[in-house]
């Protein structure tokens, strides 16, 4: 990998620096000129209800996931003062030194803080307005230690409880799917042989030329799913060829299909691409939960799912972790996304 600035660092220097390598070369994929619908608004789904077994709402939430791929979600229970917890200490962290910061950096593996894309091989690749600290959080003995910050002193706690409030919202949207998919309620967990959910907080300082610069490429997923909180607008996605905004819901979480959902259900409920913008006048940080399968499970489309709806198997069967490898590769050496199709 080749070292890659850290972005908040740049900005405390020199507010109006972008160099070079972050404007995005191709006019198409600038957040000025691309096609942003107004109106558009991804569907709400009440997680209460789904809880409940309520028809109608396991009706909603199939047709968000195969239509949009993404949909915000109240009634989920992680409590208001577990959300802003995790926002306000996350806010102290980001505010301290950057020496301070990189006491956890990260050491070649995917945990620990440094720019978005610490793993960047091509001197080619646009780069991300963004930097960030990525935890694993569970299962529990996958954390290390070594990589969470012990300042501000609530921290650790604070990142404890979002973590177990936003596994649980997982697990019950993993029932809801698997009912979906004509399995019983606990099929997709046991598929998952131990959920493991990753945490990546990420920082977009203000950017001064929101309009060339993206806080985050266009990618898809390679979760199965995402669950998401945004204290400042800024996510877009992919729907009907241009992009919507995702308006922040007071108190909801954002959550989408990523790619392992989208091949167990043969393309079905469908993993879309999305992006985040800058702006110049409020940084932005975001909480990203990736809830995975163990990476030595073979993933491939449900035999249920080859059905008359989609009659062929749009995907081959692959080790989750090979997919995971194959996607990264994609990343970061800049040819951004392609399906495995
Ligand atoms: C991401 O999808 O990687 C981040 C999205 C966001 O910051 O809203
Ligand atoms: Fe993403």
């Amino acid at each position: 990998p080749i070292s890659v600035e850290n972005v908040q660092e740049m900005v405390r220097k020199d507010p109006s620096a972008v160099p070079e390598r972050f404007i995005v070369k191709n006019d198409i994929d600038r957040p000025n000129i691309s096609l942003v619908s107004s109106g558009d608004q991804i569907p709400v789904i009440d997680l209460s209800l789904i809880s409940d077994g309520n028809e109608d709402e396991l009706k909603k939430l199939d047709l968000a996931s195969s239509e949009w791929g993404f949909f915000q979600v109240i009634n989920h229970d992680v409590e208001e003062k577990v959300l802003s917890g995790m926002r306000d200490t996350a806010a102290e962290f980001f505010n301290l030194s950057f020496e301070e910061k990189n006491k956890y950096a990260t050491q070649n593996d995917l945990q620990g803080y440094g720019h978005g894309q610490a793993f960047v091989v091509s001197k080619k690749k646009t780069l991300d307005w963004t930097d960030c600290l990525m935890l694993f959080t569970y299962p529990l003995a996958y954390r290390n230690p070594k990589y969470w910050p012990t300042a501000p002193l609530e921290f650790k706690d604070a990142i404890d409880a979002y973590s177990a409030g936003v596994h649980k919202v997982g697990e019950k949207l993993l029932s809801a799917f698997s009912v979906l998919m004509g399995m019983n309620k606990d099929s997709l967990q046991e598929m998952h042989q131990g959920v493991m959910n990753v945490l990546r907080m990420n920082y977009y300082p203000t950017c001064s030329m929101p309009d060339e610069v993206l806080g985050v490429s266009p990618h898809s997923d390679a979760s199965s799913l995402t669950i998401l909180m945004q204290d400042v607008a800024g996510l877009q996605i992919r729907h009907d060829g241009g992009w919507v905004s995702v308006n922040p819901i007071q108190n909801a979480l954002v959550v989408n299909i990523g790619d392992a959902l989208e091949i167990w259900s043969n393309g079905k409920f469908k993993s879309i691409e999305h992006r985040a913008i800058t702006n110049t006048e409020k940084a932005r940080t975001s909480f990203a939960s990736f809830i995975t399968p163990n990476t030595e499970i073979e993933i491939g489309p449900l035999d249920q799912m080859i059905d008359l709806v989609i009659p062929v198997t749009l995907y081959k069967k692959m080790k989750y972790g090979d997919f995971v490898r194959g996607s990264f590769k994609e990343k970061y050496e800049g040819k951004g996304h392609t399906k495995t199709e």
